[in-house]
């Protein structure tokens, strides 16, 4: 298939964008089919180089000839513990508040059942925002009823106005997964507590794409997956964050032997370990979780400020490419134009959206499509360079062309 001809000066803008980047460099972390603009690390993140090596180790070497002494001396046991300790400072917190393994959902029911006991009795509400991940929202279902809340669907925006005394969790997702657009987790969260409230933010699409803040901002609980900006592999395992002021008092739904003060003892009873560490439940899925430890190799020395200037950068220029390429009228931005409130992606409305993904696919130039009609473009500022934002936007006006 023969490229579109590219507009000269947004393919110089695009060389010379890419020549001054410090982040460039960055590509060569990862291992990337030639030809190919990847824009879903919004939804699965890609290879990093040292991942095969490392798995390929854990399982020949740390598996097959150390056997089960690799829980002690490949430090499998305490993976959990130490691989939350390199998410922390990407999303803002300080050592001992994330704990790694099992899935985001899983992770949201342990938050959502922990928050709901966090908040005591007397108050009756968990809102929940109304345009979640349905995950998110299924699983506020299940725990409103389980603590017996009133789950309460509500726009993020509308949040303060709907807080009150008898609020008791907040579920917010910092980036919405569909629109981009990213909401007010230092103003959310300070009305929320505010109000008594215990707040649970996702940050599925925010974490490794923008700097969180979670102890500047005194989140309560978060959690996270690892599989999209963390780049952790297909299904990697979620974290969960535990601000420390409420680590004594979380009490996990889900108390499984992991979790407990002295697992080994293996008593009737149970007891909380300290810290984090409260948050497992079983043996961690530890293939899954190396190769995630493996993956965040590829952030090191990076600054996540950094990531979010090269972000804004990318999607802005992706939109005025696609206002340059794409004739008038036919793809609508649904992702905000402002930088306060756009994740680190870009959001087009348009008909036939399904098909439209599939001829970009088939060009090399990979996004993807959430119904009824949203084309989406993740923005990767490790992998992802101007010049695979000019393609893409040139790409997307050849098909409609
Ligand atoms: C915002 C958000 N929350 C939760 C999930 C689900 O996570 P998991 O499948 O790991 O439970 C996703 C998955 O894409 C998501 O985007």
């Amino acid at each position: 298939m023969s490229e579109p001809t590219a507009i000269p000066a947004l393919a110089a803008r695009a060389a010379a964008l890419d020549a001054a980047d410090e982040l460039g460099k960055l590509r060569e972390r990862f291992t990337l089919p030639d030809g190919v603009v990847y824009l879903d690390g919004n939804s699965l993140g890609a290879l990093p180089a040292g991942v095969a090596a490392a798995t390929a180790d854990v399982v020949a070497r740390q598996w097959g000839e150390l056997l089960i002494r690799s829980w002690d001396e490949s430090r499998w046991w305490t993976a959990p513990e130490r691989i939350g300790d390199r998410i922390a400072p990407l999303v803002g917190a300080a050592p001992g508040q994330v704990v790694v393994g099992d899935s985001t959902s899983v992770n949201l029911f342990k938050a959502l059942v922990g928050a709901a006991r966090l908040a005591g009795p007397g108050r009756t509400r968990l809102l929940v925002d109304a345009a979640t991940f349905p995950t998110d929202g299924y699983i506020a279902q299940s725990a409103a009823r389980m603590t017996g809340l009133t789950a309460v669907p509500v726009d993020p925006a509308d949040v303060p106005a709907a807080l009150g005394p008898d609020t008791a969790v907040v579920l917010l997702n910092q980036v919405d997964y569909r629109t981009g657009r990213l909401h007010d987790l230092p103003g959310l969260t300070a009305a929320a507590r505010a109000a008594g409230a215990v707040v649970v933010w996702d940050l599925c699409h925010s974490a490794g794409a923008l700097p969180v803040g979670l102890d500047a901002h005194a989140v309560d609980l978060a959690v996270g997956c690892t599989y999209k900006y963390l780049n952790g592999g297909p299904g990697s395992p979620a974290y969960l964050y535990i601000a420390e002021r409420h680590q004594a008092a979380f009490d996990s739904p889900l108390p499984g032997w992991n979790g407990h003060a002295d697992p080994f003892a293996m008593t009737p009873d149970y007891r909380p370990a300290e810290g984090a560490a409260r948050g497992r439940v079983g043996t961690p899925d530890i293939l899954s979780m190396l190769a995630l430890e493996a993956a965040l190799d590829a952030w090191d020395g990076v600054r996540i400020e950094d990531v979010r200037a090269k972000s804004l950068a990318l999607t802005d220029f992706f939109l005025e490419c696609v206002a340059a390429y794409v004739p008038q009228g036919l793809v609508e931005s649904v992702t905000p134009a402002g930088h306060d409130q756009r994740g680190s992606q870009v959001s087009l409305r348009t008909e036939n959206a399904r098909e439209v993904m599939g001829e970009l696919i088939s060009r090399g130039v990979i996004g993807d499509f959430r119904a009824p009609d949203v084309l989406r473009f993740g923005f990767t500022p490790l992998y992802v360079g101007f010049a695979d934002a000019e393609r893409a936007a040139r790409t997307l006006g050849h098909i409609f062309g």
